[in-house]
């Protein structure tokens, strides 16, 4: 793991997103693994820039979100794919048709996740994977106690994801209880990984996703046993 730590969230966001480009303009066809809450926030605003200003191009880019909340259209404003389509698609020149969100609306769940999973293995490796941490040191909604070997399917969230995430809702009860996400199977076949770790509240958990014991209990500390992972941080470590 390479562990970069930045002044602050401006800093940070700049260097994703001169990896973001550097995977842009070296692969023929790019395919970026994207995700969702506040962290890569201000990423998405940098691309949107370079991409206005003709210094990157997505044209010939794919991506694959990690998750999607269960029973949330992608009209809802809390689901992941209005996230997405607000926060970057819609100001990028990505082909919309090569933006891939599990459909948290499925009649057949089990075979959604298994079509996701197969449109990752037909488009190739994913070749930059952003990641956020959750603040109990879960990746994408793998919660602790994962299975390390799990792919695409439909989780329960835990009651502290839900609670960390009611800010976007009106109310703790709106926020569902289920998502479907990539694995960490899924997650780990990715060329490079970049986790983007924002703000003191995660000191705690990013030292042990860094330094502690590999454990299910601490997701992202799986990524220990990654080859490719750069770690982009504004937490005092
Ligand atoms: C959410 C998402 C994750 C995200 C994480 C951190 O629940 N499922 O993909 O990385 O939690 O979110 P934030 O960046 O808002 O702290």
């Amino acid at each position: 793991m390479e562990i970069i730590v930045c002044k602050d969230n401006n800093e940070l966001s700049s260097k994703a997103a001169e990896l973001v480009g550097d995977t842009l303009y070296q692969k023929e066809n790019p395919i970026l693994g994207l995700a969702t809450g506040s962290t890569p926030e201000r990423l998405y605003e940098i691309l949107i820039e370079n991409n206005k200003q003709g210094d990157i191009t997505f044209e010939h880019a794919a991506s694959f979100n990690l998750d999607e909340y269960v029973g949330l259209a992608g009209t809802d404003p809390n689901s992941y794919r209005y996230f997405m389509d607000e926060h970057l698609f819609n100001h990028i020149d990505i082909k919309k048709e090569r933006t891939h969100i599990p459909d948290g609306l499925s009649k057949d769940m089990e075979a959604a996740c298994k079509n996701y999973e197969e449109q990752i293995k037909s488009a190739g490796q994913v070749d930059l994977q952003i990641l956020g941490l959750g603040l109990n040191g879960h990746i994408g909604f793998n919660e602790p106690g994962t299975d390390f070997a799990g792919r695409t399917r439909v989780v329960e969230l835990d009651e502290t994801t839900r609670e960390a995430n009611a800010r976007f809702f009106d109310s703790i009860d709106d926020v569902p209880t289920q998502a479907i996400t990539m694995g960490i199977a899924s997650i780990m076949e990715a060329e490079q990984i970049v986790l983007l770790v924002q703000g003191e509240k995660k000191a705690a958990i990013l030292k042990e996703v860094i330094n502690g014991e590999v454990t299910n209990q601490v997701p992202a500390s799986v990524l220990q046993r990654h080859p490719n992972v750069t770690v982009l941080t504004d937490v005092n470590l």
